[in-house]
């Protein structure tokens, strides 16, 4: 078992680098495979995901290449199994998003339910309503969804999501990018990586608006070709460390970023007290000394993204006063880390869907487990403001979506070590 093994106290100083973003990546890697032509991406984080999906991809038939450092190659013009192997689909979540590429290709596809960080009910019933309203005869167990065109075939058509879903808007997108006719998703969610995949997929010669808005609309093309495109950079990984500097102290150029699609974590740093200088594409975060209390309410895109949940709570656990964690959007998030944050001398009332989050002097090293992605990453935020050692076991969900999280930390002057057991 690998663990990191964190010695705490160190202000974070210097410079960091962005990667691109993980669930950018993890939608237009997927989408490459209604391309028949080679599509050249830019920017593609290391994490394990990307390395999972690329190997799902490879087993289906694509030619997947790595020609230098962050880019891929994926040329799907070959015949391209509508089976993926169901071990590799249920390593991970975003494996969901082959059931849309499928859809859009071949009419067709037998895709395992997906895998991933389960911190609550993740369910996928807009997904399903979203390929049924495109046409699909959709036979959904639990074990996997089996797709085929239905008595009147695939075609375009105006889908109202119940809820805001990233999952479900961007499989519509990408199934609808070659269903004929025009499908309008309403109540779409707006979240940055939607907008890199419209335009990823605008570049290969789709034909799709709005995405950004609440109101997506994709007119099918028959075909797409290939190109070249770069990700965005991960606004998560980028709120991460800022976080991680607000929580430490210290004084961090965060650098390729989009500041725009910041705001609403600087903001709410700048609330608690943290100076931020905004660049073109960076970020300074200097901390200014003591953090002071705040309210935050998780929220779709723009809003104050759930996956920012945990690390702010360590923020707000170094703050003087009471703060206020409500989240909207997962409402069992809270118990992937705060008995960890607890058993660090963190002061956390959960009630229902808020944790009241009481400032204390000091967090100690302790030996902790991550039981999802974001839990994780607060857990070493946690461990890299604790006196003492901190050990965070389960890393493999951290190792899903931040690249070189040991060098980055390092280079910025922490002390943390990955161990192998
Ligand atoms: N929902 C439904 N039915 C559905 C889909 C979603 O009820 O068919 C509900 C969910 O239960 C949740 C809400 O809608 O309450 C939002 O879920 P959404 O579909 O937006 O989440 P997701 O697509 O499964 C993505 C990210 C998550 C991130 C959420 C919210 C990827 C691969 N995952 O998940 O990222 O938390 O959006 O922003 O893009 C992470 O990166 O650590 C991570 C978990």
């Amino acid at each position: 078992m690998a663990r990191y093994e964190i010695h705490g106290g160190t202000p974070l100083n210097g410079t960091v680098t962005i990667s691109g973003a993980k669930n950018a990546a993890v939608a237009i890697l997927p989408a490459a495979l209604l391309v028949r032509g080679t599509c050249r991406i830019e920017n593609v984080p290391d994490i394990s995901d990307v390395r999972i999906l690329l190997d799902i991809l490879e087993g289906m038939g694509a030619k997947v290449s790595r020609p230098e450092p962050g880019v891929v190659e994926i040329d799907s013009s070959g015949e391209i199994d509508t089976q993926p192997e169901d071990t590799l689909v249920k390593k991970m979540r975003a494996s969901y998003y082959l059931m849309g590429a499928l859809l859009g290709r071949y009419g067709k596809a037998h895709v395992a339910l997906p895998g991933g960080c389960n911190f609550a009910s993740r369910p996928i019933d807009q997904h399903i309503k979203g390929f049924e309203m495109l046409g699909a005869d959709v036979d959904y167990t639990s074990n996997y969804v089996e797709m085929k065109p239905g008595e009147f075939g695939l075609q375009g058509s105006r889908i109202n999501l119940d809820v805001v879903s990233v999952g479900a808007t961007i499989n519509i997108m990408i199934a609808a990018a070659l269903i004929p006719g025009q499908t309008i998703i309403d109540n779409a969610a707006k979240e940055p990586h939607i907008v890199d995949l419209a335009n990823f997929l605008n570049t290969m010669g789709a034909r799709i608006s709005g995405a950004g808005t609440d109101t997506v609309k994709i007119r099918g093309v028959e075909s797409l070709h290939g190109g070249t495109y770069a990700i965005i950079p991960d606004q998560i990984e980028a709120g991460t460390y800022m976080a991680a500097v607000a929580a430490t102290g210290g004084n961090v150029l965060v650098q390729n970023v989009i500041p725009k699609h910041m705001e609403c974590i600087t903001g709410k740093l700048q609330e608690m007290g943290v100076r931020i200088i905004p660049y073109d594409d960076a970020i300074r975060v200097q901390s200014t000394g003591k953090l002071r209390h705040t309210t935050v309410k998780t929220r779709p895109y723009p809003g104050f993204p759930t996956d920012m949940q945990a690390q702010i709570c360590v923020c707000m656990s170094r703050a003087s006063g009471y703060s206020r964690l409500t989240e909207s959007v997962y409402e069992t998030r809270f118990f992937g880390y705060c008995t960890e944050l607890q058993s660090m001398g963190a002061n956390i009332q959960i009630n229902n869907k808020t944790a009241t989050v009481i400032g204390v002097d000091k967090l100690y090293g302790a030996n902790v487990a991550a039981h999802d992605l974001r839990a994780g990453a607060a857990l070493v935020i946690a461990g890299l403001v604790a006196e003492g050692t901190t050990n965070v076991e389960n890393i493999h969900f951290v190792e899903r979506g931040y690249e070189n999280l040991i060098g980055k930390l390092t280079a910025l002057g922490a002390e943390i070590r990955r161990l192998e057991d």
